[in-house]
């Protein structure tokens, strides 16, 4: 049975300053994702903590909101099949040093924190983080 999901996913500040937006968008979709709706924009730190409030009693809560609203990123619907687990996979471990070749951290990503892209991992996180975004 098919199981069309769709995903968010962000291409980070590091990311989007390095200009690698398009080669970034051409691995989704290279691997099966269609980008439903894009967006480049820049939030406040203020909205950042409320994207990342799962974090909020972690170490790295500040740094991470500081981080994620200090210049442009592009936020996107992907969807295709499985899409949570395999945009999770294409982007590879959380720090880039753990993520294996072939993915985007391992690619792209310079550190734990500027590691290029965020992607939604679950399905309930999915609907939320989408709407965080893009409901009217
Ligand atoms: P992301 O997938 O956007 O979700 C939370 C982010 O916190 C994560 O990517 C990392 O960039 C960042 N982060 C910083 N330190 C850590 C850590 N020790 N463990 C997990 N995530 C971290």
């Amino acid at each position: 049975m098919s199981n069309i999901e769709q995903t968010l996913s962000i291409i980070k500040p590091d990311a989007v300053e390095r200009n690698l937006e398009n080669e970034i968008k051409e691995m989704f979709k290279n691997n099966g994702f269609s980008i439903l709706k894009e967006k480049k924009i820049q939030i406040e730190k203020s909205e950042a903590e409320k994207f990342y409030k799962v974090h909020e009693t972690k170490p790295f809560y500040n740094d991470l909101c500081e981080y994620l609203s200090s210049g442009p990123i592009v936020v996107m619907v992907l969807e295709k099949e499985n899409a949570v687990l395999g945009n999770r996979e294409l982007m590879g471990a959380t720090n880039p040093k753990d993520a294996e070749a072939g993915t985007i951290r391992n690619k792209y990503g310079i550190s734990i924190d500027k590691n290029s892209v965020h992607g939604s991992d679950s399905i309930d996180n999915a609907n939320k983080e989408i709407d965080f975004f893009f409901k009217n």
